[in-house]
C-alpha cells in the first residue's frame, strides 16, 4: 500500500463516515485523535490529512486544536466544518459566531462560474469571516465562505460535509482531494486484507488451536469464516444458545458453520438461562444475569476442550476507535462476548477484523462465502429476546414474541427501502379484545422500527399504513395469545432503540 489518509478526529459524529468513504474509494485510511503530534504524523508519513467537524467553537478556551506544526509539513490537508474553521483560525484568519447558522441542505455557489451551484449539507453556527493570508475563497453560500484553499501550501477547507450523502457530489470532492491533491494511489483492496490476515493468523497460531465464541452476529461469523480459511481444522467455535435467538436463527447458525472446516459446538442452554431469570423483572438485573451465565457456560465448555491456547474475538475498528475516545455515561450495560480473556487464561488473543469498518466486515463476509442473511443481519443485542420480553421472561412469552417478530420481519422485509432496525416487543400489559363472539384478555405486542446512521440517536421509521395494517392483522390472527398491536413512535433520545 503506497499511502495512508489520516482522519483527525475533532469530535464530529462523521469521522467513521469520512474514513469509510476514503476506503471505499480504494485508499487506506485510519482515524487518529485530533491532538496527534506532528512528530507522530511524520513517522506515519500519510499521503494526506482530513480534519473532521466537531461541536466546538474555535475561539472558546479549551476547544480542540491540532499541532500547529502540521500545516508546515507539506502534507495536503482538507479541513471539514470545524476542521476548516480551526485551520483558518490557527493560521491568522477570523472565525465569528454565526449571526445566521446554517443547518440542512444549502445552495453552494463556486466562485468559478464554469462550475454549477450544488446543494450541500451544512451544520454550523460559526463561520470563517476573514481568510488567512495565502487563502482564497472558492465557493460561497448566501451567508458564509463555503470553501477555501491555499494551493501553494496544499491546504483546503469546506464548511459543508462532503462525507454526507445529502451533499451533491460530496464523494467526488473527497475523491478529487485524494487523487488530484494528495496523489493517493487506488490500491487498498479487501482481498489484500484477507491475504495479510491469513498470513498473520497462521504465523500467530502456528499449529495451535484457536477458540471463538460464535454468537451468530456479523462480526463473530465473519471472524469464524476468516479463521477457518487461515487455519482449517484448528478453529473451535462455541455457540452458546441461550434460547433468546429469533425464529430459526440458532439452527441457521448451526447449518452454516457445521459445513465449514472448523469444530462447531452448540450448547443448548435455554433451560439454564430461564431458571436463572425466574422471577427477575428488572432490565439491568436481566442483562447482568445473562452476561454472567453466558461466561460461566462458555468457561465450562472451554475447560472441557483442553488444549486451546488462543482466543479469537470479532473486535472491529470502530470498537477500537471508540474505546480510545472515552465514553459517556453507561445507559445500558451492553452484554457482548468481549471481556472473556479476563476470565480465562489464554496465550494470546487474535482479532483479525480489528482494522475494518462494519461495511467492510460485511463485504469480507460475502467474499468468504457467508450467506447474505447472516452478513446483512440487523444489530441484535447480546441478551437477545430476553430484553424484548418486558418483565419476567418465560418460555411461553418467548414463543409468542418469536412468532410475532417473525411476522413483522417478513412484512417489513418486503419493503424496498427498509428501516435500519425493526423488531417486535412483548409488553407486560394485557388488554381486552374480542375474537369471534368471545372476550379475550391477552398480550400487547409493540412494533419498533427505526432509521439511524450510528444507533447513538435514531428516528422512529414512518412505516406505511398498509404495512402496519398487515403486521397487525397477521399477528392478531396468527398468534392467539395476542389481542392488540401498538406502534412505538418515539425517537432516541428520549427513548432508546430497545425497550429494556
Ligand atoms: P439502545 O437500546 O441502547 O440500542 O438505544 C442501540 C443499539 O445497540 C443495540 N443493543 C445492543 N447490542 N448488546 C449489543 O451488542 C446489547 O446488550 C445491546 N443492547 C442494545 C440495539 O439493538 C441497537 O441497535
Amino acid at each position: 500500500m503506497s499511502g495512508t489518509i489520516l482522519v483527525l478526529d475533532f469530535g464530529g459524529q462523521y469521522k467513521e463516515l469520512i474514513a469509510g468513504m476514503v476506503r471505499s474509494l480504494s485508499v487506506y485510511s485510519e482515524i487518529k485523535p485530533g491532538n496527534i503530534t506532528a512528530d507522530e504524523i511524520r513517522r506515519i508519513a500519510p499521503t494526506g490529512i482530513i480534519m473532521t467537524g466537531g461541536p466546538n467553537s474555535v475561539y472558546l478556551p479549551g476547544s480542540p486544536r491540532c499541532d500547529s506544526k502540521l500545516f508546515a509539513l507539506g502534507i495536503p490537508i482538507l479541513g471539514i466544518c470545524y476542521g476548516m474553521q480551526m485551520m483558518c483560525h490557527m493560521l491568522g484568519g477570523e472565525v465569528s459566531p454565526g449571526a445566521a447558522g446554517e443547518y440542512g441542505r444549502v445552495l453552494v455557489t463556486p466562485e468559478d462560474s464554469a462550475q454549477k451551484p450544488f446543494l450541500a449539507l451544512m451544520s454550523h453556527m460559526d463561520a470563517v469571516t476573514r481568510l488567512p493570508d495565502g487563502f482564497a475563497a472558492t465557493a460561497r453560500t448566501g451567508s458564509c465562505i463555503a470553501a477555501c484553499e491555499d494551493k501553494g501550501r496544499k491546504l483546503y477547507g469546506v464548511q459543508f460535509h462532503p462525507e454526507s450523502k445529502h451533499t451533491e457530489g460530496g464523494r467526488g470532492i473527497i475523491e478529487s482531494f485524494l487523487h488530484n491533491v494528495c496523489g493517493a494511489a487506488k490500491d487498498y483492496r479487501l482481498d489484500d486484507y484477507i491475504d495479510t490476515q491469513v498470513a498473520d493468523i497462521q504465523e500467530k497460531a502456528r499449529d495451535k488451536n484457536v477458540l471463538l465464541a460464535l454468537s451468530g452476529g456479523v462480526d463473530s461469523s465473519v471472524c469464524a469464516a476468516l479463521l477457518s480459511k487461515a487455519i482449517p481444522g484448528q478453529l473451535v467455535c462455541i455457540f452458546v444458545d441461550h434460547g433468546f435467538m429469533r425464529q430459526g436463527e440458532g439452527d441457521e447458525i448451526e447449518r452454516v458453520f457445521s459445513k465449514r472446516k472448523l469444530r462447531f459446538i452448540r450448547v443448548n442452554a435455554e433451560r439454564r438461562f430461564l431458571a436463572k431469570l425466574k422471577g427477575i423483572a428488572d432490565p439491568e438485573a436481566k442483562r447482568k444475569i445473562i452476561g454472567e451465565a453466558f461466561i460461566r457456560v462458555f468457561e465450562e465448555e472451554a475447560a472441557k476442550l483442553g488444549d486451546v491456547p488462543f482466543l479469537a474475538q470479532g473486535t472491529i475498528y470502530p470498537d477500537i476507535v471508540e474505546s480510545g475516545g472515552g465514553h459517556g455515561a453507561t445507559i445500558k450495560s451492553h452484554h457482548n462476548v468481549g471481556g472473556l480473556p479476563e476470565i480465562l487464561a489464554f496465550d494470546g488473543v487474535i482479532e483479525p477484523l480489528a482494522g475494518l469498518f462494519k461495511d467492510e466486515v460485511r463485504a469480507l463476509g460475502k467474499k468468504l462465502g457467508l450467506p447474505k442473511s447472516l452478513v446483512n443481519r440487523q444489530p441484535f443485542p447480546g441478551p437477545g429476546l430476553a430484553i424484548r420480553v418486558m418483565g419476567e421472561v418465560t418460555g411461553e412469552k418467548l414463543d409468542i414474541l418469536r412468532s410475532a417478530d417473525a411476522v413483522l420481519r417478513e412484512e417489513i422485509g418486503r419493503m424496498k427501502r427498509k428501516p435500519d432496525q425493526y423488531f417486535a416487543v412483548l409488553t407486560d400489559t394485557r388488554s381486552v379484545g374480542v375474537k369471534g363472539d368471545f372476550r379475550t384478555y391477552d398480550y400487547v405486542i409493540a412494533v419498533r422500527a427505526v432509521t439511524t446512521g450510528d444507533f447513538m440517536t435514531c428516528e422512529y421509521a414512518a412505516l406505511p399504513n398498509s404495512v402496519l395494517g398487515r403486521i397487525s392483522s397477521r399477528i392478531t390472527s396468527e398468534i392467539p395469545a395476542v389481542s392488540r398491536v401498538v406502534y412505538d413512535i418515539t425517537s432516541k433520545p428520549p427513548a432508546t432503540v430497545e425497550w429494556e
